[in-house]
């Protein structure tokens, strides 16, 4: 099976942002980094008796180290179909390990078949209907006592300003080229107990996704290095990423990354 990077089709100027970073060879697009995954992860005390779902795996790079973890199984749903043929390619061959082209708020899958779901920067992308349609799709999918943990961007502090909000929306969708909606901590609360969930864990992290500290940490220094080479290397690339990092540092003391963990009830 070929693979080939999402958004091939499109010039640097349209491509959303997060597929604009993957073509200058960054591969972590969540804003709390690898730091933030391993942290979620253990919380989420994968075993080799869980079965793992993760909605939107992207390039595959949390389902690495979720399959590290020896699952029983592992599926990821993955709406870009060049996204998901890259991750299938890149994981290991195996009969317990699948990716499936989807949609994260219709699946298709059965009810209660994971006792571990996972979504990283995948939320933050969606309208406040599709989150509310995708919290409910894993609720369904989740055995009762079963764990859902989310990574994704908030507005902080809870009492923060509309205005404040607003202006982050405006300025994340302007330059990553796609509708970013980040909700503050009490509102994603309150979106995954409106599914029924009971939320067990939360935690925040700067938002550093283009912090040079951060990239080393989540890419390494070969692939800082090189993501560097190509950002400068490509005019109209490099104006993009320098206008995500300037609404990134812009909105840095209202803008954090955050992770949730919330359990479905046994009954
Ligand atoms: C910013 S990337 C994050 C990828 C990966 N989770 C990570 O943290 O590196 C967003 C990903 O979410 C996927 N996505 C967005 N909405 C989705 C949905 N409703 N169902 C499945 N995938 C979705 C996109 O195709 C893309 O792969």
């Amino acid at each position: 099976m070929s693979s080939e990077l999402p958004g091939t089709s499109l010039d640097d100027v349209h491509l959303p942002g997060h597929w604009l970073l993957a073509r200058l060879g960054k591969r972590v697009l969540r804003p709390g980094g690898i730091e933030m995954t391993h942290n979620l992860l253990r919380c989420l005390n994968i075993t080799e008796n869980d079965d793992v779902l993760e909605f939107a795996p992207g390039l595959g790079i949390t389902a690495r180290h979720i399959i590290k973890l020896h699952p029983k199984t592992y599926t990821g749903v993955e709406r870009d179909e060049n996204a998901a043929r890259w991750t299938q390619v890149h994981l290991p061959k195996s009969d317990r390990i699948q990716i499936v082209i989807g949609t994260a708020d219709k699946t298709n899958l059965s009810a209660n078949c994971c006792s571990v779901l996972f979504g990283e920067a995948m939320l933050s992308m969606s309208s406040q209907k599709q989150k509310e349609g995708i919290v409910d799709e894993a609720f369904r999918l989740l055995k009762p006592g079963g764990v859902y943990g989310i990574h994704e961007l908030c507005i902080v502090p809870d009492n923060a300003a509309e205005e404040m909000e607003t202006k982050i929306v405006k300025a994340l969708s302007s330059s990553i080229h796609v509708g970013v909606r980040p909700l503050k901590a009490a509102d994603w609360c309150q979106l995954l107990k409106n599914a029924g969930f009971e939320i067990l864990d939360l935690g925040y992290a700067p938002m550093n996704l283009l912090q040079p500290i951060r990239i080393i940490q989540d890419e390494g220094l070969i692939g800082a290095i090189n993501f560097a080479k190509n950002v400068i290397s490509n005019t109209i690339a490099r104006k993009r990423v320098f206008a995500m990092k300037t609404a990134f540092d812009r909105y840095k003391e209202n803008l954090k990354a955050m992770y949730l963990v919330a359990r479905k009830p046994n009954s």
